[in-house]
C-alpha cells in the first residue's frame, strides 16, 4: 500500500473543487450593517477610530441607504446620538428623536430594508450608563420601564425589530409585554443575550459618545471569563421571549457562540464589534495584513462557529467582495 492512503489534498486541487466542498458560505442577507445617526442637519462625519464608518444626520441617510440596497444588503441596526442627554435618557423616548426620525426616513427610502434598533440608554444618559441610577448603582428594575418605553417608541415609528443591549435582568420580558399590550406583537426581539464587558467596544464609545462618566459596565455586562453564565443568559432570554439571541463580541468569544449554537434552536447572531473592525483597519493601513483576505476569513470564522447573522461594520466591503465571487 502506498503511503499516505488518505489524501485530503485531492479535493483542494482547483477552485471549482474547493467551492464544491466548501462547508460554510457567507451571504449578504446574513449581514446587518450598523448605522450611527446623529441629531441635527447636514452631518456626515467619519469616525476617526473606524475609518470608512460615518455618523449621519437623518437628512443625510438617503444616499447611504441607497448604496446599501444596491449592494444587496437587507438590514441595518441603528444607534442614536441625541443632542440632549439627561439622567434618565428621556430623549430616547421622543417620538421625534433621532432614531425615530431615522426609522421613518429609511422605511420611506427602502421599505424592504429590515430596520433594527439598539435599545439601550447609554447614548442618551448624561452619565453614560445603560440604565437609570440609584446613587452610583444602575437600578435594574427602575430601568425596565424606560427600555420598554423606548422599544415601544421605535415600534410606533415603524421599526422592524428591536435589539436590547443594556443587560438588565428581565428586560426581554418587559419589552415583549409592552409591545404585545400595545399592538406590536409582530415586532421581533433580538436580544444581546451574552454581552461581555469588553475592551473591544472602545471605538464604538467614541462613535456614539457613550462612555460611562464614572465607573464601568462590569456590574451589568458579563465577565469575559464566564461561558456557563453566558449560556444561562441565553436560556433566560429565550424563556423571556427573545426571537433571536446574540453573542457579543464575536472573535474572542467563538467558543461561546459554538456552545450557544449547539443548545439553541432560535437564530443566533454575533456582533463583530468596533474594536475588531478597528484592529483590522489599523493593521491594514500599515500594510501588515491583507484586508481583502482577512475580512472574509473573519466573517467566515464567525459563521463557522455557529452564527446565522453577523452584525458587522465590514458588511459593505464584504458585500462588494461577495459580488465578485
Ligand atoms: C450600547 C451598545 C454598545 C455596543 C453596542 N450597543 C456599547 C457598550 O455596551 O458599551 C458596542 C458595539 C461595538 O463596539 O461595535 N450599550
Amino acid at each position: 500500500m502506498p503511503y499516505p492512503t488518505e489524501r485530503l489534498r485531492r479535493l483542494r486541487k482547483t477552485g471549482a473543487l474547493r467551492s464544491m466542498v466548501r462547508e460554510t458560505r457567507l451571504h449578504r442577507s446574513n449581514l446587518i450593517y450598523p448605522l450611527f445617526v446623529q441629531e441635527g442637519k447636514g452631518v456626515a462625519e467619519e469616525i476617526s477610530s473606524m475609518p470608512g464608518i460615518f455618523r449621519f444626520s437623518p437628512d443625510r441617510l438617503q444616499a447611504e441607504i441607497a448604496e446599501l440596497a444596491s449592494l444587496g444588503l437587507v438590514s441595518v441596526i441603528l444607534f442614536g446620538i441625541p443632542e440632549k442627554k439627561d439622567p434618565t435618557g428621556s430623549s430616547a423616548l421622543d417620538e421625534n428623536g433621532v432614531v425615530q426620525q431615522a426609522i421613518r426616513t429609511i422605511k420611506k427610502e427602502a421599505p424592504e430594508m429590515v430596520v433594527v434598533t439598539d435599545v439601550c440608554l447609554c447614548e442618551y444618559t448624561s452619565h453614560g450608563h445603560c440604565g437609570v441610577l440609584a446613587g452610583e448603582e444602575v437600578d435594574n428594575d427602575a430601568t425596565l420601564g424606560f427600555l420598554a418605553a423606548m422599544a415601544l417608541s421605535h415600534a410606533e415609528a415603524g421599526v422592524d425589530m428591536v435589539a436590547p443591549s443594556d443587560m438588565m435582568d428581565g428586560r426581554v420580558r418587559a419589552i415583549r409585554n409592552t409591545l404585545d399590550d400595545r399592538g406590536f406583537s409582530h415586532v421581533p426581539i433580538m436580544s444581546y443575550a451574552a454581552k461581555f464587558a469588553s475592551a473591544f467596544y472602545g471605538p464604538f464609545r467614541e462613535a456614539a459618545e457613550s462612555a460611562p462618566a464614572f465607573g464601568d459596565r462590569r456590574s451589568y455586562q458579563m465577565d469575559p471569563a464566564n461561558r456557563r453564565e453566558a449560556i444561562r443568559e441565553i436560556d433566560l432570554d429565550v424563556e423571556e421571549g427573545a426571537d433571536i439571541v446574540m453573542v457579543k463580541p464575536a472573535l474572542a468569544y467563538l467558543d461561546v457562540l459554538r456552545e450557544a449554537r449547539q443548545r439553541v434552536l432560535r437564530p443566533l447572531a454575533a456582533y463583530n464589534v468596533s474594536g475588531e473592525y478597528a484592529m483590522v483597519k489599523a493593521a491594514a493601513a500599515r500594510g501588515w495584513i491583507d484586508e481583502q483576505r482577512i475580512v472574509p476569513e473573519i466573517l467566515t470564522s464567525i459563521k463557522r462557529a455557529g452564527a446565522d447573522l453577523i452584525i458587522t461594520y465590514f458588511a459593505k466591503q464584504a458585500a462588494k467582495q461577495l459580488e465578485q465571487t
